[in-house]
C-alpha cells in the first residue's frame, strides 16, 4: 500500500471542506501540507446545487437581528436545537460572509449596490443572501474551488474515497485509508487531524434532491471507530422537488420561489395550504411536506403544483435562472404553467456529534458541515441555515487547529496494524449485485422510514435492512466504490431506522402517525459503537 503524511486531511470538498482548507492553508502551521480527498471532482458536492441562499444577520439589514434569527432557528428546531450553538452561529454569520467575499464570492446586490435579502419558510424577515439568482451553492463552491487551486500547500486527490479512519491503541485518530477507484489503488495517510466534511445522506432515499455523492460515508466511518453520533432519526424532506425529474436525483424548485409569492395548488389550481397551517406556503418545511403528502394520498395524485404565474417571464428568468432553464427543458414555462412538484429527501439534521468548532468525541477526529451535528438544527433545519453552519464550523475549526501542534506522531501499533491488514489482504469471495441492493435499500427507506412513519413500517424496514446487511458480507475491503457506498449506507439506514423506532413521539421532521404528538420534554438521543 502507498504511504504518505500530511499535517491535516480534509475528507470532502463542499463548502465546509473548502472553506476550512483555505483558512487552514493561510493561517495554520502545516509542516507536512494539507490534503483534500474527494469522492468525485473537486466541485461535485451537495453545496454546488444549493439554490435559495445563505442566512446572514447583517447590520445593513435593519429589519433583522440575531435575536430574531435565533428565535426562528429554535422554533423550527422543535425543542431540540441548542440555544447556545444557535446564538454562536448567528453572531458569527456576518463575519463568515465577509470571509467568503474575500475568497471571491459575490452575493447578489440591487441597483444601489446593496446586498439583497430574500425570504424562505419560517423566517420572520428577509435575511437570506443569494448569488447568481438561484445558483448560490454553485457561485460559492466555484469561487472556493478556484481559490484552493491557487494555494501551493494544498494537495487534492479526486476520485478517491476515504474508506477507513485509523484509530490507535489510545483511541486517537491517526490517519486515513483511501481508495482511488479510478486507479484501483489504496493509500495509507498519516495525519494528526482527520477532518470529515463529507456532507449528507440523501441517496439513502429513492427520491432525493441530493447528488450521488451523498451516501453518509463520513458519518459511517466515524461511527465505525466509536465516535458519538446524534439525532439520526431527523431527515428533512423538501416539499418541492421537480416531479418530472429523472430517477436518481430530483431537481429542486427552491423554497425562495414560494418566498417570492408562489402558491401550492392542485391540478385545478385550488390552493390547499390554508387547510393545514396559517403560515400557508411559508410554514416550516416539515409541515408543508406533510401537507403535500396528505393531499397526494387523498387524491392519489403523483404530485401537486407550484403556481408562480404571478411572476412575469422576465422577472422569473432573472430571479431564478437555473430553475427557469430546468423547467424549459421539460417545456414548462413557469410564468404561464404550473410546475409539478413533490417532496423529496433533502437534508440530514443528525450526524457526528460535535462542538461548534468541529471537535468530536474522538481525539484527532473533527467533523464540519452537514456530516456534523452541532445541535443548531434540532429536529428540523431552518432554510438556508446549512451553508451558514458549514462556514461557521469550518471557521471555528481552523481557529482551534491553528493552536494545535499538527506534527505527525504516527505509530503503527496493534490496533492500526490489524485494520491495515484487512486492506492488504485479498478480497473475500462474495458475489453480490450491489446495484440491485442499492435500489432496494432506497426503496425500503422511502416507503418505511420516510415522511410519515409508524411502528409497523419501521419494523418492516428493520427486518429488511438486517437481511440486506447479512447478504452484503463485506466488512472491510470492498471491490469498488459502489460496494463501499453501500457498506456505509447500510450502517446509516439501520441507525436512522433504529433511532426512528426509539422516538415514540412526533417532533419536527420525524412524524409518527402512531404517536402524532410531541412528548412534553424534548430529548436528543446519541450513541456510539461499543
Ligand atoms: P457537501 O457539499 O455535500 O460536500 C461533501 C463532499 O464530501 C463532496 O465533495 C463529496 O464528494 C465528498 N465525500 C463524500 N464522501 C466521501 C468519501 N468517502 N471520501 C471522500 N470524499 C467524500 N443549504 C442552504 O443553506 N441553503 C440552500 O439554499 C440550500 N439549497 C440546497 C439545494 C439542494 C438541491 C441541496 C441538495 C441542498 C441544499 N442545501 C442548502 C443544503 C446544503 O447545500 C448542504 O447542506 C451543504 O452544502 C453541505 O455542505 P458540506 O460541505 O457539508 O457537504
Ligand atoms: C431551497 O432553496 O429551497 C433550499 C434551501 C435550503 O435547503 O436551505
Amino acid at each position: 500500500m502507498k504511504h504518505s503524511k500530511y499535517s491535516a486531511v480534509i475528507i470532502g470538498s463542499g463548502i465546509a471542506g473548502l472553506f476550512a482548507a483555505i483558512k487552514l492553508s493561510k493561517e495554520a502551521y502545516l509542516p507536512e501540507g494539507l490534503l483534500i480527498i474527494t469522492k468525485s471532482q473537486l466541485i461535485e458536492s451537495n453545496s454546488k446545487y444549493a439554490q435559495g441562499g445563505m442566512v446572514s444577520v447583517m447590520s445593513e439589514n435593519k429589519l433583522d437581528s440575531c435575536k430574531l434569527h435565533i428565535e426562528d432557528t429554535l422554533k423550527a428546531g422543535a425543542g431540540l436545537s441548542d440555544e447556545k450553538t444557535a446564538e454562536f452561529i448567528s453572531l458569527k454569520s456576518a463575519k463568515v460572509v465577509k470571509e467568503l467575499q474575500s475568497f471571491g464570492v459575490d452575493f447578489d446586490r440591487d441597483e444601489n449596490n446593496k446586498l439583497k435579502f430574500t425570504k424562505e419558510a419560517a423566517h420572520s424577515v428577509n435575511r437570506i443572501l443569494h448569488a447568481g439568482g438561484d445558483a448560490t451553492g454553485f457561485c460559492i463552491e466555484n469561487a472556493l474551488v478556484e481559490y484552493v487551486l491557487k494555494l501551493k500547500n494544498i494537495s487534492v486527490y479526486e476520485q478517491t474515497l476515504a474508506v477507513e479512519i485509523l484509530k490507535d491503541n489510545n483511541n486517537i485518530a491517526k490517519g486515513v485509508i483511501t481508495f482511488n477507484y479510478a486507479e484501483n489503488e489504496y493509500e495509507l495517510i498519516e495525519t494528526p487531524a482527520v477532518i470529515i466534511a463529507t456532507g449528507g445522506i440523501g441517496q439513502l432515499y429513492q427520491y432525493t434532491t441530493n447528488p450521488d455523492i451523498t451516501t453518509g460515508d463520513g458519518i459511517a466511518l466515524a461511527y465505525r471507530i466509536g465516535a458519538v453520533i446524534k439525532d439520526m432519526e431527523f431527515v428533512q424532506f423538501h416539499p418541492t422537488a421537480f416531479a418530472l425529474s429523472e430517477k436518481g436525483t430530483m431537481f429542486l424548485i427552491s423554497e425562495a420561489v414560494r418566498g417570492e409569492g408562489a402558491k401550492l395548488v392542485d391540478e385545478k389550481g385550488n390552493t390547499f395550504m390554508e387547510k393545514y397551517d396559517e403560515r400557508l406556503e411559508l410554514a416550516p418545511r416539515d409541515i408543508v411536506t406533510r401537507s403535500i403528502y396528505s393531499e397526494m394520498k387523498k387524491t392519489g395524485a403523483k404530485n401537486v403544483f407550484l403556481d408562480a404565474t404571478h411572476l412575469n417571464e422576465d422577472k422569473f428568468k432573472k430571479r431564478f435562472p437555473t430553475i427557469y432553464a430546468a423547467c424549459r427543458e421539460y417545456n414548462i414555462n413557469p410564468s404561464k404553467d404550473f410546475i409539478p412538484v413533490s417532496p423529496s429527501a433533502h437534508y440530514f439534521m443528525g450526524g457526528i456529534k460535535t462542538e461548534v468548532n468541529g471537535t468530536t468525541s474522538v481525539k484527532g477526529l473533527y467533523a464540519i458541515g452537514e456530516a456534523a451535528c452541532t445541535g443548531l438544527h434540532g429536529a428540523n433545519r431552518l432554510a438556508s441555515n446549512s451553508i451558514l453552519e458549514c462556514a461557521v464550523t469550518a471557521y471555528e475549526l481552523v481557529n482551534y487547529l491553528k493552536k494545535q501542534n499538527l506534527k505527525n506522531n504516527f505509530v503503527k501499533d496493534e490496533t492500526i496494524s490489524r485494520i491495515i491488514d484487512f486492506y492488504e489482504e485479498k478480497l473475500p469471495n462474495i458475489d453480490i449485485d450491489t446495484n440491485s441492493m442499492f435500489t432496494e435499500l432506497r426503496q425500503i427507506m422511502w416507503e418505511n422510514v420516510g415522511i410519515v412513519r409508524n411502528s409497523k413500517k419501521l419494523n418492516i424496514a428493520k427486518e429488511k435492512l438486517e437481511k440486506l446487511n447479512q447478504n452484503f458480507g463485506f466488512s472491510y475491503k470492498c471491490r469498488n466504490r459502489a460496494d463501499y457506498e453501500l457498506r456505509n449506507m447500510l450502517t446509516i439506514a439501520q441507525l436512522i431506522t433504529e433511532f426512528a423506532l426509539e422516538r415514540k413521539e412526533s417532533r419536527g421532521a420525524h412524524y409518527r402517525e402512531d404517536y402524532p404528538k410531541p412528548e412534553k420534554i424534548a430529548h436528543s438521543r446519541e450513541i456510539s459503537k461499543g
